[in-house]
C-alpha cells in the first residue's frame, strides 16, 4: 500500500492498534517525505521557473488545506483515532507538521516579493531574492531549496544627492546643461586663470589642499568656468556641481570636502538683471513663492562687480528667528558678473559677451531644506540619520 493510499484509511483498518504502530507508521510518513524532497533536491538547479514549479507540487501534495496529505492525515488517522492513542497521533502529526514547514518556507519565499511588490508598486524584479551563490551552492554540493532567500534591502539616494538633483532640475527647466571638471586641478585653473594672481591676498582666502606647488584639490567649482569657455566658447548656458575641498578643521558647519553647484551664462547681452532674475527664480523654485532674495555688494576676483545673495528666512519668513540671527535673512551664496579679464582667459571676448556666475554650497542648502544642525552628519554614514532620507 502507497503513502497516499494509507493516508486514506482509518489506522484500526490499517491494522494499527497501539504505540508501536503509530510510531512505525509516522516513521514511515516522515521517510516518504524526505525521501521526496531529496529527490527534489538531488534533481538540481533546474531553471528557476522549474524549480518554483516542483517546490509547489510538492507543497500542494502535502500541504494543501484540501487533499494535502496531511489533511488526510489529520482527518482519518487524528480526528478518527480511537481515545487512548489520541495524545499520540497528535504528537506525532505535530512533528510531523514542523518538519513539513520546510515545504513551506521554500514556498513562502518566492512568494513575498510578489505580495510585497504588489503593496508597495515596486516591480517585482527588484524586489528579488537571492538563493546562495552558485560558489556557496557548489560547494555544498547540492542547491538546497528550503532555504529561504536573502531580502536585499533598497537604498535611497544620500540627501546631498538628492538636494543636487533638486537644484540640477531646476536650472535644466531654464535649458542650462550640466557641466563637470576634475577634482584635482592645476593653480592654473583654480586661481591664475580666475583672476587670482599669486601676490593675491585672497588666495589665502581659500584654505587650498596643495598636492605640490602646481597642483591643488579645487577648492571651489569656479575653474571649470574657464575649462568650459575654452571647450564651448558662447554662448553659454552651464551648470557644475561637484566636490569641493579646503583645508578646514571640521565642525558643524566645516567639512574639508564639501560639494558646490556653479552656475555660469555669458550670451551677448547678458545683464545683473538677468542673475537677480534667475536668482530670484531659482529661491521661490526651491522654497516656495513667497521667498525673497536679496543682493549685497561683495568681492571675488572673477566677477566685477560681485553679490552675495540672502534668501527671506525660510523658518521664519523673515520675521527673524534664532536660526537667521533675528535679521530675517539667510546668505546662501557668492555671484556677480564675470570679470572681464576672467572671459579674456577663457577666449572669449569681453566686447562681445558678458556673463554672471554664482556658487552655492550644497550642504548649507540641504541643511536648511532638511533642518539639519551638523554638517558632519552627511559623511558619517550612520544608517539611523540615512535613513531618513
Ligand atoms: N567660487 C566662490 C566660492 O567658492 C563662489 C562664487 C562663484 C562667487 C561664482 C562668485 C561667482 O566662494
Amino acid at each position: 500500500m502507497t503513502i497516499d493510499e494509507k493516508v486514506r484509511k482509518k489506522l484500526a483498518e490499517l491494522g494499527v492498534s497501539d504505540a508501536a504502530g503509530v510510531e512505525a507508521l509516522f516513521a514511515e510518513v516522515r521517510a516518504a517525505m524526505e525521501a521526496e524532497r531529496s529527490g527534489l533536491v538531488s534533481r538540481g538547479a533546474a531553471s528557476e521557473p522549474e524549480r518554483d514549479r516542483l517546490c509547489k507540487e510538492l507543497r500542494d501534495r502535502w500541504l494543501a488545506r484540501k487533499n494535502g496529505l496531511l489533511s488526510f492525515i489529520d482527518e482519518n488517522w487524528l480526528k478518527a483515532s480511537p481515545k487512548e492513542l489520541k495524545p499520540l497521533v497528535g504528537r506525532s502529526f505535530n512533528g510531523l507538521r514542523q518538519e513539513s514547514a520546510a515545504f513551506e518556507i521554500a514556498a513562502l519565499t518566492k512568494d513575498v516579493p510578489r505580495h510585497v511588490s504588489a503593496t508597495l508598486g515596486i516591480p517585482a524584479e527588484s524586489l528579488r531574492q537571492v538563493t546562495p551563490t552558485s560558489e556557496i551552492q557548489a560547494e555544498m554540493g547540492f542547491t538546497d531549496l528550503t532555504l529561504p532567500g536573502n531580502r536585499r534591502p533598497l537604498g535611497s539616494l544620500h540627501p546631498v544627492t538628492q538636494m543636487q538633483r533638486e537644484i540640477e532640475e531646476i536650472f535644466l527647466s531654464l535649458g542650462f546643461r550640466i557641466e563637470d571638471g576634475p577634482e584635482i586641478e592645476s593653480v592654473y585653473y583654480n586661481f591664475d586663470a580666475l583672476n587670482i594672481p599669486e601676490s593675491h591676498p585672497s588666495r589665502d582666502d581659500w584654505d587650498t589642499l596643495y598636492i605640490d606647488a602646481q597642483t591643488v584639490l579645487r577648492t571651489h567649482t569656479s575653474p571649470v568656468q574657464i575649462r568650459a569657455m575654452e571647450k564651448y566658447g558662447a554662448p553659454l548656458y552651464i551648470i557644475i556641481p561637484g566636490k569641493c575641498y579646503r583645508h578646514d578643521n571640521p565642525d558643524a558647519s566645516h567639512s574639508p570636502m564639501f560639494h558646490q553647484i556653479e552656475g555660469l551664462a555669458i550670451a551677448s547681452d547678458i545683464t545683473f538683471a538677468d542673475l537677480k532674475g534667475t536668482l530670484d527664480f531659482f529661491a521661490k523654485k526651491l522654497f516656495g513663492e513667497k521667498i525673497r532674495t536679496r543682493f549685497e555688494p561683495s568681492f571675488f576676483p572673477f566677477t566685477e562687480p560681485s553679490g552675495e545673495v540672502s534668501i527671506s528666512c525660510i523658518f521664519c519668513g523673515g520675521e527673524g528667528c534664532r536660526v537667521c540671527k533675528e535679521s530675517g535673512w539667510i546668505e546662501v551664496m557668492g555671484c556677480g558678473m564675470v570679470h572681464p579679464q576672467v572671459l579674456r582667459n577663457g577666449g572669449i571676448d569681453p566686447e562681445k559677451y558678458s556673463g554672471w556666475a554664482f556658487g552655492l554650497g550644497i550642504e548649507r542648502f540641504a541643511m536648511m531644506k532638511y533642518d539639519i544642525n551638523d554638517i558632519q552628519l552627511f559623511f558619517q554614514s550612520d544608517l539611523r540619520f540615512l535613513k531618513q532620507f
